[in-house]
């Protein structure tokens, strides 16, 4: 029997054009860079204008990621994109990618993992290339969360920014890039983050139904305390299930959420400063995009030396976690 698994053929990103720094968000909001930088190491973050969506960026990213592999189209046989705040709840952004690609032999479907989508989606990836459904998968993380933020709320605008990564992972013979991944969600915690988008009820059965607004809430506080309770023993689960020393991480890449907490888990699982990958100054909170935008930027940046050993980690609304153990070879 054939040993199969995945390799991460190709990694590449796209992010918003326009900057916002925290100065500028003192114009509409009583706030302050000094605030903000200290609570949660942002700078400034990158917001798509109003013709630009998640799709738009998720495509941007595919196109690239097919470029810089020179990977024929054809050949993709699924697209997942992992996308929690789209545009239209459909068609899917799937689909839509599919199109603008011409990955016209390719099933599509959307995965809403929220901020820790992409490492749903590689899993779910990865256990259909091992059962041998399928060969080529395109996975493109995209979402466009400023759109779906009250401008007028503090306390979880300043938070975010707009990206999209993709990632193009291939059925290989006696090789396998993921060395390990695991999920978690607990369902007892929904209320921590939530968009909530209510559909209108026919008059018929009630009238003057009133209109939800679609915008992020979010208890802060409680996010916090997941993420600091959580995701630190998953990380370890994760490295005993795998056999892995911490210290035979090259890379560290968590969720890109709050600078506090990313130091407050590097430090909990005992991972020194110089293998923690950051860029949340320049981005801020970029949802399932996260993880690939600093992956590609340490790399373009030198700040990543392939080939690398690379735990990533994320957490978001659901409440989701998803951590993996991947390898990143030269030239993705
Ligand atoms: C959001 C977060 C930065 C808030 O920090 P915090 O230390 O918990 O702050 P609090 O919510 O307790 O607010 C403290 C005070 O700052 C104020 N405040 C909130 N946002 C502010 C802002 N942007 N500027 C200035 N003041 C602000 C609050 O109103 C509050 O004032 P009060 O004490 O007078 O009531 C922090 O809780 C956090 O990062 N949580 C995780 C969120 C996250 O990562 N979500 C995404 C997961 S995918």
């Amino acid at each position: 029997m054939k040993n199969i698994g995945a390799k991460i053929i190709a990694l590449d990103c796209e992010t918003a054009q326009k900057i916002i720094t925290n100065d500028d968000l003192t114009k509409i909001l009583d706030t302050s860079d000094e605030w903000i930088s200290t609570r949660t190491g942002i700078k400034q973050r990158r917001v798509t204008d109003k013709d630009k969506s998640s799709t738009d960026l998720g495509i941007e990213a595919s196109k690239k990621v097919i470029r810089r592999s020179n990977f024929d189209v054809n050949s993709i046989d699924l697209i997942i994109a992992a996308c929690s705040a789209p545009e239209d709840i459909y068609p899917s952004v799937s689909c839509l990618i599919q199109k603008a690609t011409g990955a016209k032999n390719s099933a599509c479907f959307d995965l809403r993992g929220a901020c820790a989508g992409f490492i749903y989606s590689l899993n779910c990836a990865y256990a259909f290339i091992k059962s041998g459904i399928y060969k080529n998968i395109l996975i493109v993380a995209t979402d466009t969360t400023t759109k779906y933020t009250d401008w007028s709320d503090r306390s979880t605008s300043v938070l975010f920014g707009d990206g999209a990564g993709a990632v193009i992972l291939s059925a290989q013979e006696n090789d396998d890039d993921i060395i390990g991944v695991d999920l978690l969600a607990d369902g007892a915690c929904a209320d921590y983050i939530t968009l909530k988008i209510k559909g209108k009820t026919c008059p018929l059965v009630e009238k003057g139904t009133d209109e939800t607004k679609p915008f992020i809430q979010m208890k802060g506080k409680d996010v916090y305390k997941f993420v600091m309770t959580k995701i630190p023993s998953e990380i370890e689960e994760l490295l005993k299930k795998t056999n892995t020393k911490i210290e035979n991480i090259d890379y560290f890449i968590p969720h890109q959420s709050n600078q506090r907490m990313i130091d407050g888990l590097s430090e909990r699982l005992g991972i020194e400063s110089q293998k923690v990958i950051s860029n949340i100054k320049d981005y801020g909170n970029m949802s399932a995009a996260s993880i690939l935008v600093a992956i590609r930027e340490g790399i373009d940046s030198n700040k990543i030396n392939l080939p690398a050993k690379i735990l990533i980690s994320a957490f978001g609304a659901g409440m989701t976690g998803a951590s993996a153990i991947i390898k990143l070879d030269k030239n993705i």
